[in-house]
């Protein structure tokens, strides 16, 4: 695990569109793994910037996002592929972008389809995530065991709570997604984890020095060989 703390916010975003940058000049039909929530606006915006400017393309690219709610139709605008629509494909040329999809009728069938898709696509190249405070990742919560297949999880109250500033009350805020698992996740070939802000200087701390514990499910990544965490000097700030 490799870790940047940078001074500003803004700085992550830059640093981890420049890591897209390198892997889509590298490999132009790339398979890219994409997350939802506050941390990756910026970096999303700085992506869109730089495909106006011409340096990035997305059209042999596919993208696949982590995870998606239960029950919030598309037409949501908090449901992740609203979020995803906003703050990034409307405005830059990628044409194949995938979500678990959260309305399906058999939602261990549609876990099951997507681990296919990916590896159909022949597996994520470039993995973006954030984590959770209380650390998860995708909705991969804490628990007594490390759940590895995409699956359908129950949000924990500590997410539902967290979510919650999206919504109009905490009861609107689903309390099941689908989720790629964590093997999937551990299965990308680089993993870019982004976090910012003192609110996840804690679980940063148990991620990058705590034991390896599915009750913190990001201490799992540094038994992977290749992960990027950009953090903030807030984010950063309880690391010795
Ligand atoms: C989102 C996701 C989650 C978020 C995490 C942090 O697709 O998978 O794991 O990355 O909850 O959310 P923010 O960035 O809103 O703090």
């Amino acid at each position: 695990m490799v870790v940047h703390v940078f001074d500003q916010a803004s700085q992550v975003a830059e640093a981890a569109a420049a890591v897209f940058t390198a892997q889509l000049l590298e490999k132009p039909d790339s398979v890219l793994g994409l997350a939802t929530g506050s941390t990756p606006v910026d970096t999303y915006a700085e992506l869109i910037r730089l495909h106006e400017h011409g340096v990035l393309d997305f059209s042999r690219a596919t993208s696949f996002n982590l995870d998606e709610y239960v029950g919030l139709p598309p037409s949501h605008p908090e449901s992740y592929i609203a979020f995803m629509k906003r703050n990034l494909f409307d405005r830059i040329n990628l044409k194949r972008s995938y979500l678990p999809n959260g309305m399906a009728g058999d939602l261990e069938r549609e876990c099951l389809n997507y681990e296919a898709l990916i590896r159909e696509a022949g597996g994520v190249d470039l993995q973006l995530l954030g984590i959770g405070n209380n650390g998860h990742i995708g909705f991969n919560e804490p628990g007594e065991s490390f759940v590895f297949d995409t699956n359908l999880t129950a949000l924990t109250p500590s997410t539902i709570h967290a979510n919650r500033r999206f919504f109009d009350s905490e009861e609107q805020v689903p309390r099941q997604a689908l989720s790629m698992g964590i093997g999937t996740i551990l299965q990308a070939r680089h993993i870019l984890l982004l976090a910012l802000g003192q609110g996840k200087a804690e679980v940063v701390k148990g991620m990058v020095e705590g034991s390896i514990t599915p009750q913190v499910p990001a201490s799992i990544l540094r038994g992977h060989p290749r992960v990027t965490v950009l953090l903030d000097r807030a984010a950063a700030s309880l690391l010795s």
